[in-house]
């Protein structure tokens, strides 16, 4: 079923200028789910884990979150950045690969991974929950979305006959570089994550005008490491 709704995450590359028109606290629109059970994050220190442009940690720094964000891509961190001074919040950023990270154990409240883990390989995906698991603080809370095999882009990467590096897994680059797209099967971003109390959980597609195909497919997980007894 289609949902008439903003989709998790902007799932695929977006362009952006520096010279877009100025924006307000107002314009930045984080997913719904975040806004849906924000009131379960049980403290202030937020992680966001491929940060891009910086939607989600710019929205939660203007509620008084203390953000870290991780990208490992120059000019997005610069953008974000950008984007922070223009609206007078403070952010912390990082250039880093978040399958390289040492994270550090029980240090936050909330850690996103919002759009990101599809541009991983399946091999790193254990290492990286890993992390992000061990990086929560009792109570704590992951919020993660990835494309799935129902997305239109799954059967289009599978005609073309694009090399497939691991399961699900294809290599989009045009040349040498490496560019790697993973749909998630049915239940994968959930199974990731099996070692926490999982609070919200679909697979939906979401509507996505502008796109050929005119929506994508995402599974969207919140999860809560177990609060001290
Ligand atoms: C589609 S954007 C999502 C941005 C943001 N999380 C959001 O929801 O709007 C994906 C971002 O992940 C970053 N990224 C992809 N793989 C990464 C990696 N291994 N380490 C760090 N950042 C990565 C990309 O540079 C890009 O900025």
């Amino acid at each position: 079923m289609l949902m008439a709704r903003r989709q998790p995450g902007g799932f695929y590359t977006q362009a952006w200028e520096y010279d877009a028109p100025r924006e307000t606290l107002a314009d930045l629109e984080p997913d719904e789910v975040l806004v849906q059970y924000r009131h379960l994050v049980p403290g202030r220190r937020v992680l966001d884990l491929g940060m891009g442009d910086g939607d989600h940690a710019l929205w939660l720094a203007s509620l008084g979150y203390e953000v870290e964000g991780v990208d490992r891509h120059q000019r997005r961190l610069a953008h974000a950045e950008i984007r922070a001074m223009r609206l007078h919040l403070s952010i912390q950023t990082y250039l880093g690969d978040i399958t390289e990270l040492p994270i550090p154990p029980g240090a936050y409240d909330l850690v996103l991974l919002a759009a990101v883990l599809h541009f991983l390989r399946p091999s790193d995906h254990r290492r990286v929950a890993e992390q992000v698991m061990g990086g929560l603080r009792p109570g704590g809370l992951v919020y993660a979305t990835a494309l799935t095999t129902d997305d239109p882009g799954y059967s289009l990467v599978r005609q073309a006959g694009l090399p497939e590096l691991e399961p699900n897994t294809f290599d989009l680059s045009d040349d040498d570089s490496l560019e790697l797209l993973h749909f998630f099967p049915p239940g994968g971003l959930r199974n990731l994550f099996a070692g926490l109390e999982i609070v919200h959980y679909a697979e939906e597609r979401y509507l996505r005008p502008d796109s050929d195909q005119g929506f994508n497919a995402a599974a969207v997980l919140l999860a809560r490491r177990q609060a001290a007894a």
